[in-house]
């Protein structure tokens, strides 16, 4: 089994996040039993799937002694929310490179995720036109950084290297322990997949170490199935080598379906809404607009389709961005929705 514990780790949640069973929800879908893990309850502001990669990845920063952490994201990231968070912590510093994946949307009074960077103190943005080569923008805030006397380190986007990745082998862990203890066998887990494929890719890895066959069903924010089943297996593969786990993981078993996504990376669609609402109105339990939101009107549809019977269990894994809501908050506003 992979040795979590040989890697430098720091902790930002106390406890495995809740797992527990939606019976509302459930019930008003007439499928099988949903479930759901709160990864949108973990530590650092705001919670969410970053903060699992976060431990890792930041733990090898300051084992360098970096004072100074360098990341990018779109222009309302839950990673760079997180990272700044992770930051403040550590007590070091944050500067961020911000992409625009539509022309000019950058605002920098925006609320959500724009307005807690500000909160939390990030001490410098580039923003980026959509399409820039955002690792030569972060290495070249890092060369400035340097020359100013600073240790930066850059963090890839989402924390998506194999060392993030570990996160979610641990998250698994923690899943298939809480299932043991809850006494289910789940048919399937549901989880938003994007940014860096790093969430489903661990839950993979995570399984195959565990000699576990569960079937992963990731939902894309944004790129298309071909795309994304390709980044999640590469990122997948790399895991595995870094680390030296002696398996191999079958392209078959990476599935990301690209209905749900809409016009595109964060805009909205009628379906996300939908789930965002019933979540909300049976459970008291809130969704984001980009990737939970969009990963649960996959879930409801694939119930829709008869893909599980009504004796199954299905596992949502929702990997949070809740703060987004409060910048997409128009298509929730609406008469036509409400
Ligand atoms: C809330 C939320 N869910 C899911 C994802 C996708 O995670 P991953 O990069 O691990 O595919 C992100 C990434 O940005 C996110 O912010």
């Amino acid at each position: 089994m992979i040795d979590l514990d040989s890697y430098p780790r720091r902790r930002y949640t106390k406890d495995p996040t809740p797992l527990h069973a939606l019976p509302r929800f459930s019930e008003a879908l007439g499928g099988p039993t949903v479930h759901i893990k709160r990864d949108d309850l973990l530590g650092l502001a705001g919670g969410g799937n970053k903060t699992r990669k976060l431990e890792f990845v930041v733990a090898e920063a300051l084992a360098e002694g970096c004072d100074t952490l360098i990341t990018c994201g779109a222009t309302q990231s839950n990673h760079c929310r997180l990272t700044a968070s992770a930051a403040a912590l550590e007590g070091v510093r944050c500067r961020l490179a911000l992409e625009q994946r539509a022309p000019n949307i950058y605002d920098a009074e925006a609320s959500g995720n724009n307005l807690l960077y500000r909160a939390l103190d990030v001490e410098r943005f580039e923003i980026c036109d959509d399409g820039s080569d955002m690792d030569e923008v972060m290495h070249r805030m890092a060369a400035e950084a340097r020359d100013e006397g600073r240790r930066p380190h850059v963090i890839p986007l989402g924390a998506g290297s194999p060392r993030g990745v570990l996160g979610y082998i641990e998250c698994l862990r923690e899943i298939l322990a809480q299932a043991r203890v809850q006494d289910v066998r789940f048919d399937a887990i549901v989880t938003a997949a994007g940014g860096t494929g790093g969430t489903q890719a661990g839950l993979l890895v995570g399984l195959l170490d565990s000699g576990d066959a569960t079937p992963v069903i990731g939902i894309n924010s944004g790129a298309d199935r071909a795309t994304e089943e390709r980044r999640v297996f590469d990122l997948a593969r790399r895991t595995i080598e870094f680390s030296h786990l002696s398996a191999t993981l079958d392209v078959q078993q990476v599935e990301c379906l690209d209905a749900y996504v809409g016009d595109g990376y964060a805009q909205p669609t009628a379906a996300m809404i939908e789930a965002v609402q019933r979540l909300a109105r049976t459970e008291g339990v809130l969704l984001d607009p980009v990737y939970s939101g969009k990963a649960m009107a996959g879930l409801i549809d694939l119930v829709r389709q008869g893909r599980f019977r009504r004796d199954r269990h299905v596992l949502f894994l929702h990997t949070g961005g809740v703060p987004a809501l409060y910048h997409y908050a128009a298509p929730f506003l609406s008469k036509e929705t409400t």
